[in-house]
């Protein structure tokens, strides 16, 4: 496989990257984009759907690469307990492992922590309005808890998802990000409701669009995942 040439090259070893957000955030149609997207621009790539068990027939990455073949290889989590070895087995080296997790409640579970400590860089997805502002508070409180307590604390990158592209909440909810001093991505991912759209892609083959959002997404993800290089 070769790497285009302006893709930054990412450490021999590999990194682990997280989505986490609440539930219908877009996680999981994300990273069935992603690995197609990353496997065109020569980016070795794997997910692992480390989903609660039980949302296995809730519209789960696993249940999506059974129906239509994603970029990379998708593997089911082990128990939460095995889920940081596993993740390190299965990531790919100079390339990227791509962790799906279960809907993120106020009261996230063990999974979500394992999760959290399993990887290097952890994607936020959130929906730009008031309310998801506010629910990110509990996140962004754990992940504050991880770096108080000692914890490995994954780097965190916000991408706002389901966005109305003619609406003013995604600058907005960026500006109040920034503001408190986190980093949001430059690739927002917009809400896409045409039949062949973003969210009537499940269980299908992604279209893989050059210069589409989701195309752009999984460049800047590489770019963030390879300052781990430096
Ligand atoms: N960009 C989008 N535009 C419109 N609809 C979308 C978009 N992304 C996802 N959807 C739809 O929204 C719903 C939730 O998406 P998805 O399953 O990817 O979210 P999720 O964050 O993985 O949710 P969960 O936490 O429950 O696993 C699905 O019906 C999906 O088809
Ligand atoms: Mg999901």
């Amino acid at each position: 496989m070769t790497t285009s040439p302006d893709t930054p090259a990412l450490p021999a070893e590999g990194v682990r990257v997280a989505f986490v957000g609440k539930g219908g955030s877009g996680k999981s149609t994300i990273i069935g984009y992603l690995l197609g997207h990353l496997a065109e621009d020569g980016v070795p790539v794997a997910a692992l759907d480390a989903d609660e068990p039980g949302d296995e027939e809730a519209g789960s990455l696993v249940e999506w690469a059974d129906l239509a073949p994603l970029g990379g290889p998708v593997y089911p989590a082990p128990a939460r307990l095995a889920l940081r070895e596993r993740a390190k087995a299965l990531t790919p080296p100079g390339g990227l492992l791509v962790m799906d997790t279960g809907a993120w409640v106020r009261k996230a579970g063990g999974t979500h922590f394992a999760a959290l400590a399993s990887v290097d860089v952890v994607v936020l997805t959130m929906a730009p309005t008031r309310m998801e502002l506010d629910r990110a508070g509990s996140v962004l409180a754990a992940l504050d808890h991880l770096t108080e307590v000692g914890a490995h604390c994954p780097r965190l990158v916000i991408c706002l998802t389901m966005v109305n592209p003619s609406a003013a909440s995604a600058d907005e909810t960026e500006k109040t990000l920034a503001d408190a001093g986190y980093r949001v991505l430059s690739t927002r991912v917009p809400r896409s409701d045409a039949r062949d759209g973003y969210g009537q892609a499940f269980g299908r083959t992604p279209r893989l669009v050059a210069g589409s959002p989701m195309d752009l997404l999984a460049a800047e993800l590489v770019a963030v995942a390879a300052e781990d290089a430096g």
